[in-house]
């Protein structure tokens, strides 16, 4: 499938509220963004990086939405509204992702080098949610509404909240897993600080 398909497919999939084609072509934000995202990551990864910068904040100014040009963008992304939506230059997402607006996938300020977040395959990263360096949100994650995620999320696992902690694995209720893993989040993410 090609690209324009496959982006609008998944809008029709994933948004009630789109009709036809032609209405997700012509107004969805999301759908624009990643396909100007296409041509500044090829001029970036081309060697026209200040030309890559000034066509992505083109259109920042007319999407409201940031994509760093070094970012690396999968086919078959959603990003619905989209605005506010800040991606950093290292980030990764994956095919199937989610994302939707005000969210952050961006760097701490003290890492160097792969500095912002990786998101897996259908993960699900909620309105203003804020997914902050070089973290790992597993495969059909769910990234609750404004949560302030600073900490890998495990695959199929539900995490809310400032910070956010694991509330559901498999959409299921498990106390016992649940503090297991949150234990196990919690040892790695202050082994990473040592
Ligand atoms: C997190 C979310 C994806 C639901 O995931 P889920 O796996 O189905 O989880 P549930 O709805 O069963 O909620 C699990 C628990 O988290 C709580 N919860 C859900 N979303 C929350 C949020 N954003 N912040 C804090 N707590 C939240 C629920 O109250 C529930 O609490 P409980 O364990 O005390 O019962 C969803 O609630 C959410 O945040 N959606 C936002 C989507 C979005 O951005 N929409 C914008 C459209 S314009």
């Amino acid at each position: 499938m090609g690209w324009w398909k496959e982006t609008i497919t998944i809008v029709k999939e994933n948004d009630p509220a789109a009709r036809t084609s032609l209405e997700v072509l012509l107004t969805y934000p999301g759908v624009k963004a990643l396909a100007a995202h296409r041509l500044s990551h090829f001029l970036w990864t081309h060697g026209f990086k200040l030309l890559a910068r000034m066509h992505s904040q083109f259109w920042r100014f007319w999407t409201q939405i940031e994509i760093h040009p070094g970012a690396e963008i999968a086919e078959g992304v959603f990003i619905d509204h989209g605005a506010g939506l800040v991606i950093g230059e290292t980030a990764i997402v994956e095919k199937g992702a989610m994302l939707y607006h005000g969210v952050t996938l961006g760097g701490t300020g003290k890492d160097t080098g792969k500095r912002h977040p990786t998101v897996r395959k259908g993960a699900l990263v909620s309105a203003h949610s804020q997914v902050i360096g070089p973290v790992e949100i597993g495969e059909n994650a769910k990234i609750g509404a404004a949560a302030v995620v600073l900490s890998d999320v495990p695959p199929d696992v539900t995490v809310v909240g400032v910070p956010a902690k694991v509330v559901r694995i498999h959409g299921q209720k498990d106390e016992i897993q649940i503090k297991t893993i949150e234990e196990q989040r919690e040892a790695s993410y202050y082994s990473s600080k040592l």
